[in-house]
């Protein structure tokens, strides 16, 4: 992106980073830190999540996590939600020089409707390009473990159910392969976080694929910007 460069390294192409991963699987306990991390390292961050986002994408987030839309309306309200938080958040923030964190982007329609409920990977592929043929995820962080755990983890919270979270184990193990087969087809974007660890041990594993991403990033500016 053409952007001002003179007030930190940072600043020209700051990165976008999503989280995934199936319910249960824990990525929300790692936000928090991961943002502290980006911004000891330098970038201004902001934060943002899907379904979700925008004013507008937060009442789409209700429509697909508790209405009854058929899976086809599902899609849409979920590309709608990410148009929305890409014009009005993702877009202007890595514009201005900001980091981005997403909670969840279009690897989770892949793996939920795609995999999971079995829409077509070919029509998510066209609405991907309709959507944003203009930007993609630098890093991926895949917090990934076995159905079985995250389901019984789950089971541990009080929370009432969405219409995601009550489905059965064979679904979350179709969105699990479905996951496990975007990393097999771009494995330069994804880390995989392998969150049967301890709390403590996927943290420095998280910490670990963070050091190395921005290095790498600090890196290839500053051999972009040689003479
Ligand atoms: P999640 O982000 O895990 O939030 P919470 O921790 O509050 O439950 O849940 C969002 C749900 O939305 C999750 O079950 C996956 C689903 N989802 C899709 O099915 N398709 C999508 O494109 C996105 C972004 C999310």
């Amino acid at each position: 992106m053409n952007i001002d460069n003179t007030k930190s390294k940072h600043r020209k192409t700051p990165p976008f980073i999503t989280i995934e991963g199936v319910d249960g699987a824990g990525k929300s306990s790692h936000i928090p830190d991961i943002i502290k991390f980006l911004e000891q390292s330098g970038f201004e961050v902001v934060s943002t999540r899907e379904p979700g986002g925008t004013e507008m994408s937060e009442v789409l987030r209700d429509l697909i996590l508790n209405g009854s839309g058929s899976l086809k309306t599902e899609v849409y309200l979920a590309f709608a939600s990410r148009s929305d938080n890409l014009d009005k958040v993702i877009r202007p923030a890595l514009s201005d020089g900001k980091a981005v964190v997403c909670d969840r982007f279009t690897d989770s329609t892949y793996a939920y409707q795609g995999y999971g409920s079995g829409y077509s990977i070919e029509d998510i592929e066209r609405h991907e390009a309709e959507v944003h043929s203009d930007i993609q995820p630098d890093l991926t962080l895949l917090f990934d473990l076995p159905v079985s755990e995250s389901m019984k983890r789950l089971k541990g919270t009080t929370k009432t159910p969405d219409n995601f979270e009550s489905r059965p184990p064979k679904y979350f193990e179709d969105v699990r392969a479905g996951y496990l087969s975007r990393v097999k087809n771009d494995p330069s974007r994804f880390a995989v976080i392998d969150s049967s660890q301890s709390l403590d041990d996927v943290k420095i594993q998280v910490m670990n694929e963070l050091q190395s991403f921005v290095a790498r990033w600090t890196s290839s500016m500053h051999n972009r910007h040689k003479p």
